[in-house]
């Protein structure tokens, strides 16, 4: 869509919606707070701002998917489709609706794909559900969605389960789920946020092909400016449950109204400049929370240039030698096959700087991580943190060196247990570690 041409028809209206949740006292708390957009039938509209703004409570508002009885909807507030107010439907009708005319991929797909069933059953389960589909015909039209969303040699994968694939393979089993029933609207909530880039443009370009050649409209969900510039033609700005600015993507980027999107821009990191700090959103605005703030200019001193490398001579803290990992699997009766995921590994990390470890998907980037953290046992090769090499070493004087490695791991919802709260998420490994005197000086880092 261009701006020249003719307004398409509107086919999702949000009218006023707020949407509270209840708070720790039992009150409710309003986190959208009567936002309007709309999305023009055969349109890209990108929905962008800061984690916590709001962006996946509007969205699981549309689809009737926000918890009840935690959450609540503004009596005046609508989401019209079509012609009818979802807000209003019954939950029999909302099924009816929701995973055929609008259809949802999330961010990670093994929270959305059920480990127990393969990739065919759950495709197939949607159309024999919303098409009324016979189990053959739904198999037939599983193989050919699954060619459509390009995964090799369909009749393979078939019937195979979630875990057998990988995370590209996985969202794109996603998208063959969503399109599956033709929806009119794609709800894509950071779709490809836990990918690697080059995995990131295939599924980036799948999504906007099928949207052009199925006619549909996408709500495109993201914190990355740099995929809405590729993907969007509108754009609508969140800050803090409210929309900030919104309009035609291409005027919204270079010549954006709002403080808050201006400041956003400016945030984005470059590749020509390192400063000792990247700049964030209070660094450009004055008021955090004032309607409008002009843009201040960055201070000079955490942003001077930070030289790039090694200059020699530094402290080197973690010294890796021909580090190697193999995995077997067993082939015939006797024979083994070996896959060799790390092929003797040598790199060297200086104290405080940070180094990156940089491959395509499958490479073997997880895998050094693990082994450096003894999550897995190398093949052979050393590891020598602060000279000692940490691979050698006895499980008890090993357990003194954990507290000094720490990882992050790519996916938040496998680490995170979803029975604790994040308090004490975070208080855990400081009480396993010792670190704090008592749990009341552990509480208040955690909240630091
Ligand atoms: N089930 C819930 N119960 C209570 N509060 C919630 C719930 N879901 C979301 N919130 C709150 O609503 C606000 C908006 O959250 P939302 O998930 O929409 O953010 P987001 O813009 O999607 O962020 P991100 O980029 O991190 O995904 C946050 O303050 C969040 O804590
Ligand atoms: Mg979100």
């Amino acid at each position: 869509m261009s701006e020249q041409q003719a307004t398409p028809p509107v086919l999702l209206s949000v009218e006023n919606l707020s949407v509270s949740f209840k708070g720790e006292n039992k009150q409710f708390i309003e986190t959208v707070k009567g936002i309007s957009f709309q999305i023009p039938a055969n349109t890209t509209v990108a929905l962008v701002g800061e984690s916590g703004s709001g962006k996946s409570v509007t969205s699981l508002a549309t689809m009737g998917l926000l918890p009840k009885g935690q959450s609540r909807i503004a009596e005046n507030s609508k989401i019209i489709f079509e012609g009818k107010d979802l807000l209003s439907l019954s939950s029999k009708q909302m099924r009816a609706i929701c995973g055929k005319d609008i259809a949802m991929i999330f961010q990670e797909p093994m929270s959305s794909l059920n480990p127990v069933f393969t990739v065919g059953d759950q495709i197939a389960e949607i159309m024999r559900i919303h098409l009324n589909m016979g189990r053959k015909q739904a198999r037939q039209r599983t193989l050919e969605l699954l060619t459509e969303v390009g995964i090799p040699s369909p009749e393979s994968k078939i019937d195979a389960y979630p875990s057998q694939l990988s995370g590209g393979q996985q969202q794109r089993v996603m998208i063959a789920m969503a399109i599956a029933c033709e929806p009119k609207l794609l709800i894509a909530d950071e779709p490809t946020t836990a990918l690697d880039v080059t995995i990131q443009k295939q599924i980036l370009d799948l999504l906007e092909a099928l949207r052009k050649r199925r006619q549909m409209s996408m709500l495109f969900i993201t914190h990355d400016l740099a995929l809405v510039s590729e993907i969007a033609d509108e754009v609508i700005v969140m800050r803090h449950g409210e929309i900030r600015e919104q309009g035609f993507a291409k005027a919204v980027l270079e010549q954006p109204q709002d403080a808050y999107t201006k400041a956003l821009l400016l945030c984005r990191p470059q590749l020509s400049h390192r400063p000792y700090r990247l700049p964030v959103i209070s660094d450009f605005m004055q008021a955090q929370d004032a309607p409008v703030t002009e843009v201040v200019s960055l201070p000079e001193v955490d942003f001077a240039e930070r030289k790039r490398g090694l200059v020699g001579g530094e402290e080197i803290i973690l010294d890796v030698r021909d580090l190697k990992k193999s995995f077997f699997s067993r082939k015939g009766l006797f024979g083994k096959d070996e896959f060799q995921a790390v092929k003797g590994a040598s790199f060297q990390l200086a104290k405080g700087k940070t180094l990156g470890l940089v491959g395509e998907s499958g490479s073997g980037k997880t895998t050094i991580g693990l082994l450096l953290m003894r999550l897995q046992q190398a093949s052979g090769g050393q590891a020598l943190f602060q000279g000692k090499d940490i691979l050698a070493m006895s499980e008890k004087e090993f357990a003194q060196y954990q507290r000094k490695i720490q990882i992050i791991f790519q996916n938040p919802y496998a680490s995170l247990n979803p029975r604790f709260t994040v308090g004490q998420i975070l208080m855990e490994p400081m009480q396993v570690h010792k670190i704090g005197a008592n749990d009341n000086e552990r509480k208040k880092m955690a909240l630091e």
